[in-house]
């Protein structure tokens, strides 16, 4: 970060601006102060280094040119991701953060299968907000960057930060556009990105917080705030039992903590008896891996082990606060995978929902013995699509990173929707393979139907693991999502600070609204 902060702009130049006073009086005290966030393109020619956005352009126009005048003499001609401050050019707006959105001309770009324009200006938004928040400036004004839906999205996912639980918060920021007239994109931004916060947060927040019993809390009160079209269904124990999800409830025995299969509806549909959209999470609020323990180092990021069923509720719950036309169901199995007396021992066979049995060879392979249970069970709505997501395997993360999202799918039709929604969002997703070589290796079980692992174990981990899903899946559209490489973020998404980080909950939504787009049409 390049910073003409206090003391760094030319003092020649905060004279001729006549505000070296105001300088002075702002950057001692910020509170109820207004910040401004603009974009600027990287110049093609030496000549034309600055390449102001059409909010930039008008503000300098506010100001006689003084923004451009300083930011010639401050430096370097911006980055992409670059910022600069200046304090006091205008009564209005006290601290102006201009940060570099990259090339004019960036779009789609296929190998990358991303639009880099919308990135960049999420990129960018955040940077600036970020630093405005840093000096502790209550409200800012952001530069639309001619994508309103993106800019807000940056501005709203660049400020997250989990600070429940600490003393000291971060300054809270309100965000709004800047003398832009597409306030419903803008809004949808916000929206889209709010979805992807209560991912994180759901994700971020410790065990012993968040519970099977609380995060169904939360998504039922988050559920209810957002439309009147909404079913929420808490499943006890006992219902779990009549169901017959032996497998679920072979994982949950193993903790003191109570399982819960929430089933929420968001019936937006005009024709109720629409065929729904089916979303099924893994839901462990915890894995240490049961008997077959996980290794003390990093165990703490298993509390997000919860982020199929996170990602999946807060893409419904975001469906639901857009009033999408279209039903939608969310299925989340909610359990701890702990070591108590009872709980499942390697070697252990245990039934489904479907009456296959299941040879647990190892206990921390955890999700698809709920997620088993939780795809028979979607089966009973008629799905149009099941799509699940899951925080399913290490080896997903050995082969992607936190690239992409893996989607192992039976249909291309779902894939290519799929895709299609990722190259917006940019989140991306990456097809992975569903050979019957792979569920070879968990048909072959010595004692029942299915071994949870793999015959080689480690080999192609994520995809005997997709395999062992696809045997409780008869619905000719399914996808399963493995989201284990994208579950926390270091510094790899730029507008994401790091923790959990909730993806790929916008691409998920916004899979919902294509599908709800072809509805209309059809
Ligand atoms: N929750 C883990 C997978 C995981 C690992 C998610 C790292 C996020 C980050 C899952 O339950 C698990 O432990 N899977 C095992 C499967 C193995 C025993 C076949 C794994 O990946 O090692
Ligand atoms: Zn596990
Ligand atoms: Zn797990």
């Amino acid at each position: 970060m390049s910073l003409a902060a206090c003391g760094k702009v030319p003092l020649r130049s905060l004279l001729r601006t006549g505000l070296a006073w105001n300088l002075l009086r702002f950057c001692r005290h910020n509170s109820g102060s207004k910040g401004l966030v603009l974009g600027v393109y990287e110049g093609g020619k030496v000549d034309e280094a600055i390449q102001f956005t059409k909010a930039g352009e008008l503000f300098d126009n506010s100001i006689s040119g003084r923004l451009k005048e300083l930011l010639t003499i401050s430096g370097p001609a911006l980055k992409k991701g670059r910022s600069r401050i200046f304090y006091g050019l205008h009564q209005d707006f006290p601290h102006v953060v201009v940060v570099g959105l990259g090339d004019k001309n960036a779009e789609v770009n296929s190998l990358e299968q991303c639009d880099e324009g919308k990135e960049n200006i999420r990129a960018a938004v955040a940077v600036g907000c970020r630093q405005l928040q840093d000096l502790e400036v209550p409200h800012v004004e952001v530069d639309t960057c001619g994508d309103a839906h993106c800019a807000a999205e940056g501005s709203v996912l660049g400020l997250f930060e989990y600070n429940e639980l600490k003393k000291k918060k971060k300054t809270a920021v309100t965000v709004k556009p800047y003398g832009s007239l597409e306030n419903a994109a803008w809004q949808r931004g916000v929206t889209y990105a709010e979805g992807q916060n209560l991912a994180r947060h759901l994700m971020e927040a410790p065990a012993n917080y968040l519970t099977p019993t609380s995060f169904a809390e939360i998504i039922q009160q988050a559920l209810h705030s957002t439309s009147d079209k909404i079913e929420v269904h808490i499943r006890s124990k006992s219902w779990i039992e009549e169901q017959q999800m032996g497998a679920f409830l072979s994982v949950a025995k193993g903790s003191d903590e109570e399982p819960v299969f929430l089933e929420i509806h968001y019936n937006g549909s005009t024709v109720s008896s629409e065929s729904p959209l089916v979303f099924v999470g893994k839901g462990i609020t915890f894995d240490s891996g049961g008997v077959s323990i996980k290794p003390a180092s990093g165990m703490d990021a298993m509390r997000a082990d919860m982020g199929g069923a996170a990602t999946i509720c807060s893409a419904i719950t975001t469906a639901a606060s857009l009033k999408l036309p279209l039903n939608v169901i969310g299925l989340a199995p909610l359990c701890e995978n702990m070591v108590n007396g009872r709980a499942n021992k390697p070697g252990d066979v245990v039934r489904a929902k479907n009456g296959k049995t299941i040879q647990v060879d190892n206990t921390d392979a955890e999700g698809r013995l709920i997620l088993a249970d939780a795809l028979c069970y979607a089966h009973n709505f008629n799905p149009k699509v099941v799509v699940n997501a899951a925080t399913l395997t290490g080896a997903m993360d050995v082969a992607l990173g936190s690239a992409a999202t893996g989607v192992f799918t039976n249909s291309d039709w779902l894939w290519e929707h799929l895709k299609a929604a990722s190259i917006v969002t940019g989140d991306r997703v990456w097809r992975m393979p569903l050979f019957q070589h792979y569920t070879k290796q968990v048909t072959e079980s010595q004692l029942a139907d299915l071994n949870n692992i793999g015959k080689y174990s480690r080999s192609g981990g994520a995809c005997t693991a997709a395999a062992f899903l696809q045997e409780f899946v008869t619905v000719p559209h399914w996808a399963h999502l493995d989201i284990a490489g994208v579950m926390s973020n270091k510094d790899e998404v730029p507008y994401l600070r790091k923790g959990m980080a909730g993806r790929p909950t916008r691409t998920l939504v916004e899979f919902i609204v294509s599908l709800s787009q072809e509805n209309q049409k059809s």
